[in-house]
């Protein structure tokens, strides 16, 4: 007689139960290939439930192939089933809540992490529900792979202003974020294997979007003044050189416009492109921003900017700005691989752009981060002495040289979070004793209680 126990008080029905119970049996062979089922009035009686109920979960088993029927003789179960599903390999509680306790008293100098308590939720939620009520109802069907329009305009507008990039509407695609622009381009571009350069350092998760789309990486040194452009290949072609010339990740430095043009011209000599991205290079707190490289030439130079600094990275808004002959092309690898980005948070940041509390909301968090930043190197300052500072007072993270090499379990040790220029670079040797410290997302008293535990950190010697 089949038997097994159901519980009334579950959250699953009694129906699911049943139905769960007889799946597993059969999976685990308890019940072999064409054995015969008991009657629903026997299976009914045995569990102390009703006929119907037995019927409804012989049902949907019949429905998803676990059991057959033969007219007049019964119910069996279905050929070729036993099998062993995968559990899932889930943690110890006990592991997953130190994880949790510990992840709660580290102070992470994460960089590139903007300050969320920043974002303006309450006027952000009003447009958004103001487009979602307003919007006509063929914009909540498909639409261009490109983007709305709206805010390709507003985008056109805000970058040939500030950032002195050479922009039509029609020539901008939005994205899900700078990562998927960077996918896309890698997919439209490359042919499997062919090669990427990139900086070096880089972040690792830029070379692995260009490894994912099948590229092969080919560092490039980066030094005080960016990528070196005298090492860039000259016999393989790539099929196209990545930078970050107006604030390097990791170095934070600036490339000088020599260099520039010469990547620019190593591009047009090798019929290559450069794709400048441009992820934080509004927050400058010395002097003004520099103009982009896309500038020197649109047709050569393919610009990706991103709202996941200036704003949050939950909106999942970027762009790309390419040449006109790579446009179409663009918007078919964008529409084959998620159509289009969503249409109304679309809307709701090109209004937010239109009504000026974009760049009220650069003005005010450059205001916060110059002050995160000032507490940061003051801080630095009074701890490890002077003049330990690379790159440019700009974005959201700098690096700092220690005389010394700080040992990374002695950082966690202290409860402190931050990464080595050394673990971003592909050459290693070079950049061992700099450390990255991003302070978009850190208030001031975790910055000072940070740099106290890195110094900590440094005098413990292993
Ligand atoms: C160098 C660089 N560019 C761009 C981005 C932005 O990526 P996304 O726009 O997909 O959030 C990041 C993210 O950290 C980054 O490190």
């Amino acid at each position: 007689m089949l038997w097994f126990s159901l519980s009334r008080q579950s959250t699953k029905t009694l129906v699911q139960q049943i139905e769960e119970e007889l799946r597993q049996k059969i999976f685990s062979g308890n019940l072999i290939e064409h054995q015969k089922l008991p009657s629903s009035r026997e299976l009914a009686s045995s569990l102390g439930v009703s006929r119907n109920t037995v019927n409804e979960a012989y049902e949907q088993l019949l429905l998803e192939g676990y059991i057959y029927q033969v007219p007049r003789s019964g119910t069996y179960v279905s050929q070729g089933l036993a099998f062993r599903k995968g559990l899932g390999s889930v943690p110890k509680l006990q592991e997953y809540k130190e994880e949790l306790q510990q992840c709660q008293n580290v102070i992470d100098f994460k960089a590139s992490h903007p300050s969320t308590e920043h974002f303006p939720r309450h006027t952000w939620g009003n447009l958004f529900k103001q487009v979602c009520m307003e919007s006509e109802d063929r914009l909540f069907g498909y639409q261009s792979a490109k983007g709305a329009f709206a805010l390709r305009k507003e985008i056109a507008t805000y970058l040939e202003r500030m950032r002195g990039v050479r922009a039509d509407p029609r020539q901008i695609v939005i994205t899900t974020g700078a990562t998927q622009a960077l996918s896309l381009l890698t997919r439209l571009l490359n042919k499997k294997g062919d090669l990427v350069c990139v900086e070096d350092p880089v972040t690792d998760e830029m070379r692995q979007i260009f490894s994912y789309a099948d590229a092969s990486i080919y560092p490039v040194q980066a030094d005080q003044h960016g990528m070196r452009p005298e090492l860039l290949p000259q016999t393989e072609k790539p099929r196209f050189v990545f930078t970050i010339p107006s604030h390097q990740f990791p170095l934070g430095v600036i490339m000088p416009v020599k260099r520039r043009i010469q990547l620019v011209e190593y591009a047009r000599t090798n019929g290559t492109y450069i794709v400048e991205d441009d992820y934080d290079s509004e927050f400058i707190y010395e002097g003004t921003p520099v103009q982009s490289m896309q500038a020197l030439d649109p047709d050569r130079v393919i610009y990706v900017g991103t709202f996941s600094k200036i704003l949050v990275p939950s909106i999942r808004i970027g762009y790309m700005v390419l040449p006109f002959h790579l446009v179409e092309a663009s918007e078919n690898v964008k529409w084959f691989t998620d159509r289009h980005s969503s249409t109304l948070e679309q809307l709701t940041l090109a209004k937010f752009i239109e009504k000026g509390l974009f760049e009220k909301h650069i003005r005010r968090m450059k205001k916060v981060y110059a002050k995160r930043r000032k507490v940061l190197v003051a801080a630095i300052e009074e701890a490890f002495g002077e003049d330990r500072i690379i790159g440019q007072a700009a974005g959201m993270h700098l690096v700092v040289r220690f005389h010394e090499r700080i040992d990374k379990d002695k950082l966690k040790e202290n409860g402190v979070k931050a990464a080595f220029v050394e673990d971003f670079a592909i050459e290693k040797g070079l950049h061992q004793n700099e450390l990255v410290l991003g302070y978009g997302g850190l208030d001031e008293d975790e910055i000072i209680e940070g740099v106290a535990r890195l110094k900590r950190a440094s005098e413990e010697r292993s």
